[in-house]
């Protein structure tokens, strides 16, 4: 099909909330690595990795000889019958997740990921109130709506029964119109303001991003997440580090976000980077939570033979190509010239983020802060058309969203940074 044909009937026959990114919807057709070819057979620089899915690079032959080898023994059978490649997978979480998670049940998304935990936190402490963050994102479902704090994504009947939304630590537009460090983190206490006020007065879970994509790559305090984690055990709940995004390498030196906050979960959820782009999800939790689950539950594909050797694979990836390491160092590059890229153009009000996750916040005036969303827009425009793939996010579509393959070199950070430098200065405001 030609790109008309494709973008035509896309229209015609897919759920128009199915958006896209640029006024001519990006055809893709191929990926290999840190690249993605377009149908009209343009070549990008892939930054965004099909939103933070791509870890070891498109089409990485050391994942997909592998799915590919899988697909040819056994597709599917489901968990009524155990099979090697679920176990070794989940042995492999047991052996890389911190602290005591050991446990883990695997479904198909981001999204039944966080379903799980939040079911299962009710059912390990009796308790029903689940505490999240505003500017968190949670998936598709109705529970993940809920618990997900942008009005665009909740327009969907949504009724959050049980939820509440604590104030985000946002640095740069603190709701507490204070600043770091003489806040003394105050934003922190606020959950357990949220639980007094809001809840029963005892919870099951506070649930949080270590690092919110969506919401625009905002990375909390480092002393933060020790806060809550105090409040949350002193009001019965369980903490659950949604690492769908930050999870599996990507913020560099650690395998998940959270450990670079000091902090042991109760639980964490996994999805997208985890096998590299075939689909997966994941709950991993203490055995004595997973041993908490009251009565029976399936997920059809969930622990799929495939998906458990694609999981594998990436795993083995990063661990034999020390991505951990690369993504310290490419990260810290790609950080230092996205800072000197901020010092010379003042829309970028805000650089942050860690590792290979990193966010540019884009505003009209540094002082007033005003977001500048079609200047986003442009930029992205701008970035295509130089040749780059880069992502959006933010409650008001004014962050750039970075998130390039974990095994990308210094090389490409330049290539991506000067089509940036291009791309801001073409601009217009
Ligand atoms: C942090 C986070 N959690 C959960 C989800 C839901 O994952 P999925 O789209 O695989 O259902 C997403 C998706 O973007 C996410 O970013």
């Amino acid at each position: 099909m030609t790109h008309d044909e494709v973008v035509k009937k896309h229209k015609e026959y897919v759920f128009p909330c199915v958006t896209h990114y640029y006024t001519k919807p990006l055809v893709a057709d191929r990926g290999s690595m840190q690249y993605l070819w377009d149908t009209e057979g343009h070549r990008y620089l892939d930054f965004f990795g099909g939103i933070l899915t791509i870890s070891v690079g498109h089409c990485n032959p050391k994942v997909t000889g592998k799915i590919k080898a899988q697909v040819d023994r056994l597709q599917h059978t489901s968990t009524v019958y155990p099979n090697e490649h679920i176990v070794a997978l989940a042995e492999k979480l047991a052996e890389i997740t911190p602290g005591r998670l050991r446990k883990s049940f695997f479904c198909s998304s981001g999204t039944e990921a966080d379903e799980t935990a939040v079911m299962l936190a009710r059912m390990a402490t009796g308790h029903f109130d689940v505490v999240a963050l505003r500017h968190g994102y949670s998936g598709h479902s109705l529970l993940a709506k809920s618990l997900t704090a942008h009005s665009p994504y909740r327009r969907a009947g949504i009724v959050s029964v049980g939820i509440s939304h604590a104030l985000n630590p946002y640095c740069y537009r603190c709701p507490l119109h204070l600043s770091y460090p003489g806040c003394g983190v105050a934003c922190a206490e606020d959950v357990e303001e949220t639980i007094r006020t809001t809840t029963s007065g005892s919870i099951a879970a506070f649930l949080a991003e270590t690092i919110q994509g969506v919401g625009g790559v905002i990375a909390p305090p480092k002393e933060y997440f020790k806060i809550v984690f105090t409040i949350v055990k002193k009001y019965g709940g369980l903490f659950i580090a949604d690492e769908v995004q930050a999870g599996f390498g990507r913020t560099g030196k650690h395998w998940f976000g959270i450990e670079h906050w000091e902090v042991e979960p109760d639980m964490i959820t996994g999805a997208k980077g985890m096998a590299n782009g075939t689909p997966v999800g994941l709950c991993i939790a203490t055995p004595e939570v997973a041993d908490s689950f009251k009565g029976l539950t399936i997920s059809t594909f969930g622990g799929n033979p495939v998906s458990s050797v694609a999981a594998r694979a990436t795993i083995e990836v990063i661990e034999e190509e020390k991505l951990l390491e690369n993504v310290e160092r490419v990260g810290g590059y790609l950080r230092q010239k996205l800072e000197a890229l901020q010092q010379k153009h003042s829309i970028i009000g805000d650089v942050r983020g860690l590792g290979l996750m990193q966010g540019l916040e884009l505003v009209k005036d540094r002082n007033t802060k005003e977001p500048a969303p079609e200047a986003t827009n442009q930029f992205m425009e701008l970035c295509r058309n130089n040749g780059l793939l880069v992502g959006k996010g933010g409650l008001f579509g004014n962050v750039i969203r970075l998130a390039p393959p974990l095994n990308i070199q210094k090389s490409d950070v330049d290539a991506a940074t000067e089509a940036m430098d291009k791309s801001f200065a073409a601009v217009k405001l």
